[in-house]
């Protein structure tokens, strides 16, 4: 199992978030609001709104945490996870909307949400073709790089909230095979569009296209059960691992009980164990790289059943936080090895 380490307690972050430029040069003017781009674009704009990008200043766990990082770290550390969590500066509401990818031009640094975003940019495209359109468009490299994804989804701060998801990318066999975070996020649908609702951790048949669990009769009796992640270009969980958790329980005829957990385990200065992640100095993160196995080792000869159970914010900080609803327990996937 990978331990991504004991991390340090890094200051808070110094980025300024999405400058809103002068203007592109001769750029037209358009509404930056997604309803408005969504009369055009119907089917991205219904996906988009049901996407964690839509409501990523809203969802129910982040407002809960901000009143916590602002007890205990600072007014300037919950001013930080709101900038990165509001999107770009042009956004009329606060959310990853249309315009904070498709206006982008560039970052100032592939970290910390330090996009550039420019007001009335020609709007980023596959084709660059603007025919009928009511605005400029220009072909977009940057907006099928992962460095796009990368510049928000590689956090340094503030403090413990510290997700490397594009670094793990960039040392995959995914990245070195020419797959792309679009590519494996943003499917063709059918019609032949770029599907926009950005399914993650809360959506059980990508979680379980990522995860092998497997079953195995061991040669002196008993059975080994194995987690591997087998489908994910980066770590599993990646991101917010310090909410995320993620565990196989075994029944041999005994009841439930768990083998294996991912997820954060979090300390205070004198090394007790705590619930949120404002009360703890270090965390020490057990996530799986690309291509790791993880694996414990169960007695006897009877039946053995393995479930792989999911929650978006563990229970104890789910409890503490009052969000227990954002965060159901659900099982994954379900392996059995019948007696020997
Ligand atoms: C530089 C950008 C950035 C900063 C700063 C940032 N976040 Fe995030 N946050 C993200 C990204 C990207 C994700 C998506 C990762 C994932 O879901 O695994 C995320 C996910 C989350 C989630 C999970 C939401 C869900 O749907 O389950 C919570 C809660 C959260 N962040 C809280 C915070 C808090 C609190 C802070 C400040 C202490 C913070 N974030 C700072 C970028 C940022
Ligand atoms: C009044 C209608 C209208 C509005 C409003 C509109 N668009 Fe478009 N857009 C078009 C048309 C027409 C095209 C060209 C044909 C096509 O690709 O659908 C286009 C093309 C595009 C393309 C593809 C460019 C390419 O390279 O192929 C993108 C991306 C895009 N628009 C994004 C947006 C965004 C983001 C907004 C809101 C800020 C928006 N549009 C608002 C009509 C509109
Ligand atoms: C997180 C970044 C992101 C957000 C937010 C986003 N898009 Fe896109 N969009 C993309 C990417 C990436 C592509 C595919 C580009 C390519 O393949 O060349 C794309 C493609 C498109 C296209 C071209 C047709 C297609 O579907 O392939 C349109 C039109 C479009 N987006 C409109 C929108 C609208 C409208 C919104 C807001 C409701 C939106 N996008 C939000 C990243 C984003
Ligand atoms: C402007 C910053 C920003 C950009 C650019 C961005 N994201 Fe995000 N993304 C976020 C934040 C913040 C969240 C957390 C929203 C939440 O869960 O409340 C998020 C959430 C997600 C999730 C859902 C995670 C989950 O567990 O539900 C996925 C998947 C995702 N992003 C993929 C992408 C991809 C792929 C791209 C590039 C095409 C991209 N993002 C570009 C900031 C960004
Ligand atoms: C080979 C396909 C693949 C590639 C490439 C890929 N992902 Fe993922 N991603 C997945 C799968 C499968 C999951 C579900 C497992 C999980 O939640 O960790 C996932 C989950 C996520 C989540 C939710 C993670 C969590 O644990 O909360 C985010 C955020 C995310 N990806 C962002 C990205 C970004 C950003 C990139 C590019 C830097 C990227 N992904 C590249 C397949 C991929």
């Amino acid at each position: 199992m990978l331990i991504l380490g004991a991390l340090p307690a890094i200051a808070c972050c110094d980025a300024t978030w999405s400058e809103a430029g002068d203007g592109a040069p001769g750029a037209a003017a358009y509404d930056p609001a997604p309803a408005s781009c969504g009369g055009c674009h119907p089917q991205q704009h219904a996906e988009w709104a049901a996407s964690a990008h839509a409501r990523s200043a809203r969802q129910p766990t982040f407002r809960a945490l901000l009143p916590e990082v602002e007890a205990s770290w600072g007014a300037a550390a919950r001013a930080a996870c709101e900038r990165c969590h509001a999107g770009a500066a042009l956004e009329p509401e606060p959310a990853i909307g249309c315009v904070t990818c498709h206006a982008a031009t560039g970052n100032r640094g592939t970290r910390d949400g330090r996009l550039t975003v420019l007001a009335g940019a020609p709007l980023a495209g596959p084709t660059g073709a603007a025919a009928g359109a009511p605005h400029a468009t220009r072909d977009g490299d940057f907006l099928r790089a992962p460095d796009l994804c990368g510049t928000c989804h590689e956090v340094t701060g503030p403090r413990l909230f510290v997700e490397p998801t594009l670094t793990e990318f960039r040392a995959s066999p995914a990245a070195a095979a020419g797959l792309t975070c679009q590519g494996c996020h943003m499917p063709r649908t059918p019609d032949g569009h770029t599907d926009h609702r950005f399914p993650g951790f809360r959506d059980d048949a990508l979680v379980a296209t990522a995860l092998r669990l497997d079953v195995a009769p061991l040669p002196g009796g008993g059975a080994r059960v194995t987690l591997t992640n087998a489908g994910a270009g980066h770590a599993v969980p990646t991101g917010a691992t310090l909410l995320r958790e993620l565990w196989v329980e075994v029944d041999a005829g005994d009841g439930p009980r768990r083998v294996i957990t991912l997820g954060a385990d979090l300390r205070d200065a004198a090394g007790v164990r705590v619930t949120l992640p404002t009360d703890a100095a270090t965390a020490t993160i057990a996530a799986l790289a690309p291509g790791e196995s993880v694996a414990a080792d169960v007695p006897g000869t009877g039946a053995v059943t393995a479930r792989l159970v999911a929650r978006a914010v563990e229970g104890e900080l789910a409890a503490a936080l009052g969000v227990e609803d954002d965060a159901p327990a659900r099982v994954i996937a379900t392996a059995r090895l019948p007696a020997r």
